[in-house]
C-alpha cells in the first residue's frame, strides 16, 4: 500500500492528487529552477492577459500552492484559487493565509454559474483527467462576456528547437529534478504529459468545441509555453 507517487497519462484525480500533495513543499522553487527563470515571465505574461482590476471575480483553477493566484489579488481582484489537492492547499494556506483557498475538482466546480468575470488556469489543465469537461465547466461559471485565459507547456514552433528541447525535457528533466524536488517521479510524469498535450492549434480546436468564442494564442519563449485566451459568449 505504497503512496503513488507518480501519476499515469490516464490521470487517475486520486492519483494526481497524491502526487502534487507529495511535491507541495519544494513545488515552487523547483518550478524556477526547472524552468531557468522563465516562470516568472510566463506569469507575467498570464497577468497581462487576464487584465485583473480592483473588484473583479477571478476564478485561478488548479491553483496549487496560490503562487499563480497572487498577480491577481494585488491587482486588487478578489481572486478565488481553487485544488483539488489539499497538500498544495495547504502549504498554501501556510504562506498566505489570507487567499481564499478552495478545494474542488476542475470537472465539478463548486461554484454558481456566471459566478466570475475571468477563469485562468496555470500549467494544470494538461493534469485534469477529463479537459474538456473542465473547459465547459470554466465556460459555466464565467459570466457572458467574461474571458478565460489558459496556460500550458506547447510545442516549440521552430523544429531545431523543439528536437533539442524534447531531448532536455525527456532526458534531463527527471535528473535535475532529482536534485531539487521532493519526488522526482513526479517530473518524469511532466516530461510525457508535456509529449502528449495537444499543440497549439489543436487545443484552441478543444476550446471552441468546449463553447468558446474569439479563441486566439501567443506563444511564450518560443512555443514552450502557449496562452490561449477566449471569450464567453
Ligand atoms: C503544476 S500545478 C500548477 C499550480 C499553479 N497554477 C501554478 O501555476 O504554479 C497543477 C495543479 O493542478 C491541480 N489539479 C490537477 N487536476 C485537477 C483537478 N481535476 N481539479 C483541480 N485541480 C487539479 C493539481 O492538484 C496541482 O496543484
Amino acid at each position: 500500500m505504497g503512496s503513488v507517487t507518480r501519476a499515469s497519462l490516464d490521470k487517475q484525480p486520486q492519483e494526481v492528487a497524491q502526487m502534487f500533495d507529495g511535491v507541495a513543499a519544494k513545488y515552487d522553487l523547483t518550478n524556477d529552477v526547472l524552468s531557468l527563470g522563465q516562470a516568472r515571465l510566463w506569469r507575467r505574461a498570464v497577468a497581462r492577459a487576464v487584465d485583473a482590476r480592483p473588484g473583479m471575480r477571478v476564478l485561478d483553477l488548479g491553483a496549487g500552492t496560490g503562487t499563480s493566484s497572487l498577480p491577481f489579488a494585488e491587482a486588487g481582484a478578489d481572486v478565488v484559487p481553487c485544488d483539488f489537492s489539499l497538500g498544495m492547499l495547504r502549504e498554501g494556506k501556510r504562506r498566505n493565509p489570507w487567499l481564499p483557498l478552495t478545494a474542488g475538482d476542475a470537472t465539478r466546480l463548486p461554484f454558481a454559474d456566471d459566478a466570475f468575470d475571468a477563469v485562468t488556469i496555470s500549467f494544470a489543465l494538461r493534469n485534469v483527467h477529463d479537459p474538456d469537461a473542465a473547459l465547459r465547466e470554466m465556460l459555466r461559471v464565467t459570466r457572458p462576456g467574461g474571458r478565460i485565459v489558459v496556460c500550458e507547456f506547447s510545442h516549440p514552433t521552430w523544429a531545431p528547437f523543439r528536437t533539442v528541447y524534447t531531448e532536455y525535457l525527456m532526458r534531463a528533466l527527471p535528473q535535475v529534478a532529482t536534485a531539487v524536488s521532493s519526488n522526482p517521479d513526479a517530473y518524469v510524469y511532466l516530461a510525457e504529459s508535456i509529449r502528449a498535450w495537444p499543440d497549439q492549434a489543436a487545443f484552441a480546436r478543444r476550446m471552441q468545441q468546449a463553447g468558446w468564442g474569439k479563441v486566439a494564442w501567443r506563444n511564450l519563449t518560443g512555443g514552450v509555453v502557449a496562452l490561449h485566451r477566449a471569450t464567453a459568449p
